[in-house]
């Protein structure tokens, strides 16, 4: 018997028992891998005489032609063998109860982010971030407020090195000097985000929430400081008129500045904002000072522009009845699931914006 019939028949019976995965890849290589029998047949061709080339080589590519039809489809078979193994055993049992789902809550907070961004981004306002760890220039210093000046102990600071150079920031502001310093004027931004003091009871938690906001061009003046926190109280609030008043106050890094009160009633235990006779201060605004544009190198005498910083935590406790400020802190589930919104169920005036 020849050589290519010997290996064929030899083959072929191997190929015919009971094999798995493995072993046909095995003989697959023994048959064509780089040494295989095949591989060697075919090498051999050139040193054959003329006369039995054509011969030689229509039968061994015959054979190769048959062992490799079979390999695949003993490949086939054993596939299709373990996928039917495996159904048997993966029965589905429909009268099983089904699995809950328990649906995430989005945080007050974060829900009164984005109601914020949204509200002031239909004004032309952008959104801009800051880091929770400040230096001291950006946090303090560059807002006009030196060394040992009040501010800096009235904000009970948490330091995080002796030399007080690196803090956790104690208010957003310091992102309007990163984004001066960063960027060309004109500048109409919001920043919110976390802020840290060190302060603990009904109303204040050592970690709060902030919004900062600034505009600075070339004519701008009080009057449109007014207007635009007198658009965002409304639309936050949801409401078609507010009473709202501009207490004299002092911000190092504005000059003048003021405090905002809001004006509101209490109707059936619930607050109502809007009308009434009662005040509550929400944010601290003014004009950027002419230090503070110094510092970041932009010319005071052709640029102004206001500033504001609005307690999120607060607006949120206001529009959403929450009373205790520690109560968002706490990571209670059941909290959450309470004040929380539902993430396919947002309230009417989210526009769509992502945290
Ligand atoms: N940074 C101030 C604070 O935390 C709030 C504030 C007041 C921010 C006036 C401002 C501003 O931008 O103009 O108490």
């Amino acid at each position: 018997m020849s050589d290519l019939k010997k290996i064929r028949d030899e083959f072929l019976s191997k190929l015919r028992s009971k094999l798995d995965l493995s072993q046909v890849n095995q003989l697959k290589t023994e048959l064509f891998g780089k040494d295989g029998l095949i591989t060697k047949q075919f090498k051999k061709i050139g040193s054959i005489s003329v006369s039995e080339r054509k011969k030689y080589a229509t039968e061994l590519n015959k054979i190769k032609d048959e062992l490799q039809n079979l390999i695949i489809s003993k490949i086939g078979e054993i596939e299709i063998s373990e996928v039917n193994e495996k159904l048997k055993k993966e029965k589905i049992d429909v009268s099983l109860p089904e699995r809950s789902i328990i649906r995430g809550k989005i945080h007050p907070v974060s829900q009164t982010i984005d109601e914020i961004s949204s509200i002031f981004s239909e004004i032309g306002f952008s959104v801009e971030e800051g880091p929770d760890v400040e230096n001291e220039f950006n946090n303090f210093t560059a807002l006009n407020t030196p060394d040992h000046h009040p501010a800096r102990d009235m904000h009970d600071t948490f330091y995080l090195d002796e030399k007080k150079q690196k803090l956790l920031r104690t208010h957003t502001s310091p992102v309007q000097i990163r984004t001066m310093i960063n960027n060309k004027p004109p500048f109409k931004i919001i920043a919110p985000g976390r802020t840290y003091r060190s302060d603990s009871d009904q109303t204040h938690a050592p970690m709060f929430h902030q919004v900062e906001g600034l505009h600075i061009d070339k004519e701008i003046n009080m009057g449109h400081l007014k207007g635009c926190l007198n658009y965002f109280i409304k639309e936050f609030f949801e409401v078609d008129k507010i009473k709202m008043r501009f207490r004299p106050s002092h911000f190092p890094f504005t000059e003048p500045s003021a405090e905002v009160d809001i004006g509101y009633k209490i109707k059936d235990g619930k607050i109502v904002i809007g009308e009434g006779d009662q005040w509550l201060e929400i944010l601290g605004c003014g004009m950027v000072h002419p230090n503070v544009l110094k510092n970041v190198r932009v010319d005071p005498a052709k640029y102004q522009g206001y500033a504001f910083g609005i307690g999120i935590d607060r607006l949120a406790m206001l529009k959403y009845g929450i009373n205790d400020l520690r109560a968002f802190f706490d990571c209670d589930y059941r909290w959450l699931n309470h004040f929380g919104f539902d993430p396919l169920d947002v309230p009417t005036n989210y526009r769509g914006l992502s945290r």
